[in-house]
């Protein structure tokens, strides 16, 4: 199937020289598209609106009509503001030896040894940073053929696992070691986790994993549904056709308590900008494989939450990255 999303590519010099000084020239019909849909519409989602309508949640969303709104609250609520004592209260903690012992040991979970699968170690990948983020773009068009195990352990070694540690000194004389990790994350908590689904990946059963940090290993979770099944999850049949000839597909998940402890609402912020991190890593990480990467945001939540064994709240799907071979 031809990839819906397939364009020319423009260089900067070609797209500079075209919409130099004036910008993009629209035609008509492209201009009375933009009035239809911008000028002319409500968010009444009932029989008498016009031009775009929205369902109720969008509309509640927004704010119009009764219903509070959810999204500004949010914003309002986790916004960083001088002098607020909260923050420096549930911060404080962190720092002092109890604090220190604890965030070093986060992600140290119990696994049965049969559910542990030993993944080798992450190779370096012989690009450079320009050429991987250079021909970094969504691909969708996947060869239903197998990836490798090592491919897979490179995509997470660059983007999700541990990539060094740092020895802090505590000041009743001892001193616990901070694992570090390929991407940033607030307050090195750590709360985002990547779930492995191998749909087509050398010596791996298609069933669904979890990526072990600490261990650089990946954990049979204890139903193990099957990795597949994350195609019926999807609600737009061009993400399921490309999902369906994926080789695996990470979804990452995070545990936002363990940030808003800390932070407050605004803890939920850092949970998704940490998730990008991971999911921009995993996109570049794949490029220089020569594999293809698409994010992917049309998954049902609850279906995934169902399929991963996690309940939605005290960890919870965030996003999904798909991965497999190119088809040219
Ligand atoms: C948060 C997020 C969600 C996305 N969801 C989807 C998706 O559901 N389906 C899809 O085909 N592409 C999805 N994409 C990929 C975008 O469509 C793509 O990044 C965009 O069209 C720009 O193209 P490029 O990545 O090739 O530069 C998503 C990207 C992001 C960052």
């Amino acid at each position: 199937m031809p990839d819906r999303f397939t364009r020319e590519t423009t260089s900067h010099a070609a797209q500079d020289s075209a919409e130099a000084d004036n910008g993009p020239r629209l035609s008509s019909s492209e201009l009375r598209h933009l009035a239809i849909n911008n000028g002319y519409k409500t968010w009444q989602p009932s029989i008498q609106s016009t031009g775009l309508r929205s369902s109720e949640l969008t509309h509640r969303t927004l704010g119009q009509g009764p219903s509070s709104r959810i999204a500004e609250q949010y914003l309002l609520a986790s916004r960083m503001v001088r002098g607020d004592v909260r923050v420096q209260i549930s911060t404080r903690p962190y720092f002092n030896d109890d604090g220190l012992r604890t965030v070093s040991l986060i992600g140290q979970e119990d696994a049965h040894p049969d559910d542990v699968v030993p993944l080798p170690s992450p190779q370096a990948i012989d690009t450079t940073l320009g050429s991987a983020v250079a021909g970094r773009r969504s691909r969708r068009s996947f060869a239903s053929e197998e990836m490798s195990l090592q491919q897979l352990t490179d995509i997470i070694g660059h983007s999700i696992a541990e990539t060094g540690r740092a020895r802090v000194e505590l000041s009743d004389g001892g001193q616990v070691q901070f694992p570090l990790y390929a991407a940033a994350n607030g307050g090195g908590l750590r709360p985002i986790d990547a779930y492995v689904l191998p749909l087509r990946v050398e010596g791996l059963a298609p069933v669904v994993h979890r990526y072990d940090k600490r261990r650089h290993a990946l954990i049979r979770t204890p139903n193990a549904g099957d990795a597949a099944r994350i195609v019926d999850t999807c609600i737009s049949p061009p993400d399921q056709d490309h999902l369906s000839r994926a080789s695996a597909v990470f979804i990452l998940a995070g545990r936002p308590w363990r940030s808003m402890r800390k932070y407050g609402a605004r803890g939920l912020r850092f949970l998704f900008v940490e998730a990008g991190h991971v999911a921009a890593s995993m996109g570049l990480a794949a490029s220089a494989l020569e594999l293809g990467a698409v994010e992917c945001g049309s998954l049902c939540d609850d279906e995934v939450h169902d399929l991963l064994g996690i309940d939605g709240l005290f960890e919870t799907y965030i996003h999904s990255v798909i991965v497999g071979r190119r088809t040219s």
